[in-house]
C-alpha cells in the first residue's frame, strides 16, 4: 500500500477491506460509458454501515472525494473514478434484512443486485416490477441514485414510486433514516424522494426498504413490424385503449442487425423498418380478444405490416431478446448515447423533428434507436466507427447533442430520462432545468455534503 492516506484509513476503520491493485482500481473506476480512464485512490468495501459511515468520516477529515459505487452498470459515467477519489463500492453490503407481509415491503442492503431482489419478492407471491436488461448485475443502491425505469414504467412507474424507506449515510458521515416505510407521512420534506436521482452527490444510500405488489397477471408478448416512424404513436394508441399493457418499447432495423448478429433469433422472413414489443395481459378471452382487435386495426390502416404472439414462455423470452438484447449487441461500438424523454403528447412532433435532426447530423453514423416509447422515452445511440477516433466522434456527437438539447429545451423535455446526468450529460443539464432550480440543487448538496466530498464533479459542477 503506497500512499499514506490509506494507513491512516485503515487507522480510522481498523478491518476495513481495501483494494489498490491496478487491475481493480480499472474494474471498479469505471462504467458501461468506457470513456474515462479510471484513476481511484483506493477501492472501499466496508462490510456494515459502521464502516461506511467511518470510511466518510475519515474522507471529511482528509477532504478525500467519494465515489458510491454499485453495479457500474450505469450509462452516464456516474460511478466513474478518474480523479483520485476513493470508490467506496456496496458489493458487500447484499442482503436481505426484512420482509413484513402485512406492510407488503422487503429492507434491502443498497448492494443487492436488482435480480435478487426481484427474486426475493416472487418467493413470497409479491412482485418488485422494476425491471431491465442490466437486473443481474445493478444494484438497487444504484437503481435508487438513478431512478432507474425500464420495460415496465408503463405500468408501474419509475424506482421513485417503489422506494418506502431509505437509510442514507450523508456527507458528513450521519446515518439518516427517512420515511420508515410509512405510506402516508405529511411530516415535511421528502428527503427519501430527494436522495431518489441523486446519483451518489448527497451521500450513500446503505438501506432500502421497497414496495412489492400484486403478482403479475399471465401474460403474452407481441411483436409489430411497421412501416415508419410516423405511425409509432398511433399503434401505440390504438393498443393502449383496448388492452391493459404491462410494456410498449421500440426499437429499428438497426437495432435487428445488430441483435441478430448477438444471436437474437428473428420471427420474420423480411426486414422491416420499424418494431414494437408489447406486453399484454393476457389472462382471460377478453385480453386475448382485445390484442387481437388492436392487432386487425393497425393493419387495416396500414400502420402494422406484420405480427407474431408469442404462443409460450420460451418464445416470449426470444422475442424480448430483440429488445432487451441492443445494448450488450452495440456496445462493442462504444455508442454515443442519447436518453431523452418529452411528454407522450408531445412525441409525434418531437419524433419528426429529432428524426430530421439527427438523420441530417450523422450521415456516416450508423444510429440505433430504440426505446420506452410508451413513457415518452427514446434511446439514441450513435456507433462509432472503428476508423474514427474517439476525440473526433466524441466531438461531432456532443455538437449534434447541443443541438438535441435546444429542440428538447423547446418541448419542455429532458436531457436524461433514466440513465442519470453524471458526466456524460452534465454539458447539457441547462437544457432541463432551469438556473434557479440547479442553484436550489447546489443549496441542497451543501446541506447533505457541507466538504463536496459525495461524487464531486458529477450532475453539475461544484
Ligand atoms: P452504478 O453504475 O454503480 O452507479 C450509478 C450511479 O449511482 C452513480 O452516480 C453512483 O455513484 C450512484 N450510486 C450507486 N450506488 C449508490 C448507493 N448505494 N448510494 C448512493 N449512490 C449510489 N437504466 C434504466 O433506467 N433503464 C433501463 O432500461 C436500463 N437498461 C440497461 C441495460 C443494460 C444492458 C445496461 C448495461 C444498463 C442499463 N441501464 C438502464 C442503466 C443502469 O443499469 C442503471 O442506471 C442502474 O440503475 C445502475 O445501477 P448500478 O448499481 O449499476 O449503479
Ligand atoms: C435500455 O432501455 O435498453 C437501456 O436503457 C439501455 C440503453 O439505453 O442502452
Ligand atoms: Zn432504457
Amino acid at each position: 500500500m503506497t500512499d499514506p492516506r490509506l494507513d491512516s484509513l485503515l487507522h480510522a476503520c481498523p478491518g476495513l477491506r481495501l483494494k489498490t491493485d491496478p487491475a481493480d482500481l480499472e474494474h471498479y473506476g469505471r462504467d458501461w460509458t468506457r470513456r474515462w480512464t479510471p484513476a481511484p485512490l483506493a477501492i472501499a468495501l466496508p462490510g456494515s454501515v459502521e464502516e461506511v459511515q467511518a470510511v466518510v468520516r475519515w474522507a471529511n477529515a482528509h477532504k478525500v472525494a467519494v465515489v458510491p459505487s454499485g453495479g457500474r452498470t450505469g450509462l452516464s459515467g456516474g460511478a466513474v473514478a478518474a480523479d483520485g477519489e476513493l470508490v467506496l463500492s456496496l458489493e458487500r453490503l447484499n442482503k436481505a434484512l426484512d420482509f413484513n407481509a402485512v406492510d407488503r415491503t422487503l429492507t434491502v442492503q443498497a448492494g443487492m443486485p436488482l435480480e435478487v431482489l426481484q427474486n426475493l419478492a416472487r418467493e413470497q407471491g409479491l412482485l418488485y416490477p422494476v425491471d431491465f436488461a442490466a437486473r443481474g448485475s445493478c444494484s438497487i443502491g444504484g437503481n435508487i441514485a438513478t431512478n432507474a425505469g425500464g420495460i415496465r414504467v408503463i405500468r408501474y412507474g419509475n424506482t421513485r414510486e417503489w422506494i418506502a424507506g431509505l437509510k442514507v449515510v450523508a456527507g458528513n458521515g450521519e446515518l439518516l433514516a427517512f420515511n420508515k416505510g410509512l405510506i402516508k407521512n405529511s411530516s415535511g420534506y421528502d428527503f427519501r424522494q430527494l436522495l431518489v436521482g441523486s446519483e451518489g452527490t448527497l451521500g450513500i444510500v446503505v438501506e432500502a426498504t421497497v414496495k412489492l405488489a400484486d403478482p403479475p397477471p399471465a401474460t403474452n408478448v407481441m411483436l409489430l413490424a411497421l412501416p415508419s416512424f410516423e405511425v409509432l404513436m398511433q399503434v401505440f394508441s390504438a393498443f393502449r385503449e383496448r388492452m391493459q399493457l404491462e410494456a410498449f418499447e421500440f426499437f429499428t432495423d438497426r437495432a435487428v442487425q445488430h441483435v441478430t448478429a448477438h444471436g437474437a433469433p428473428y420471427p420474420f422472413t423480411e426486414i422491416h423498418p420499424y418494431y414494437v414489443v408489447t406486453e399484454y395481459a393476457s389472462a382471460d378471452e377478453a385480453g386475448e380478444a382485445a390484442a387481437m382487435a388492436a392487432f386487425e386495426h393497425c393493419m387495416e390502416q396500414g400502420w402494422v405490416l406484420d405480427g407474431v404472439i408469442s404462443a409460450s414462455d420460451t418464445q416470449a423470452q426470444q422475442l424480448w431478446r430483440l429488445r432487451e438484447g441492443i445494448t450488450e449487441s452495440v456496445a462493442r461500438y462504444k455508442p454515443y448515447k442519447n436518453d431523452v424523454s418529452v411528454r407522450i403528447s408531445a412525441m409525434p412532433a418531437f419524433l419528426a423533428e429529432s428524426q430530421a435532426l439527427i438523420n441530417g447530423a450523422y450521415p456516416q453514423f450508423d444510429v440505433v434507436w430504440f426505446g420506452h416509447i410508451g413513457d415518452g422515452n427514446l434511446h439514441i445511440n450513435v456507433l462509432k466507427p472503428d476508423d474514427t477516433g474517439d476525440a473526433e466522434f466524441l466531438s461531432q456527437c456532443e455538437h449534434v447533442t447541443t443541438l438535441l438539447a435546444e429542440v428538447l429545451h423547446r418541448f419542455d423535455g429532458s436531457i436524461s430520462a433514466e440513465h442519470g446526468i453524471g458526466l456524460v450529460k452534465k454539458p447539457y443539464l441547462e437544457s432541463t432545468r432551469d438556473a434557479a432550480e440547479i442553484a436550489l440543487m447546489r443549496g441542497v448538496k451543501r446541506a447533505f455534503d457541507p466538504h463536496g466530498l459525495m461524487n464531486p464533479g458529477k450532475l453539475f459542477d461544484p
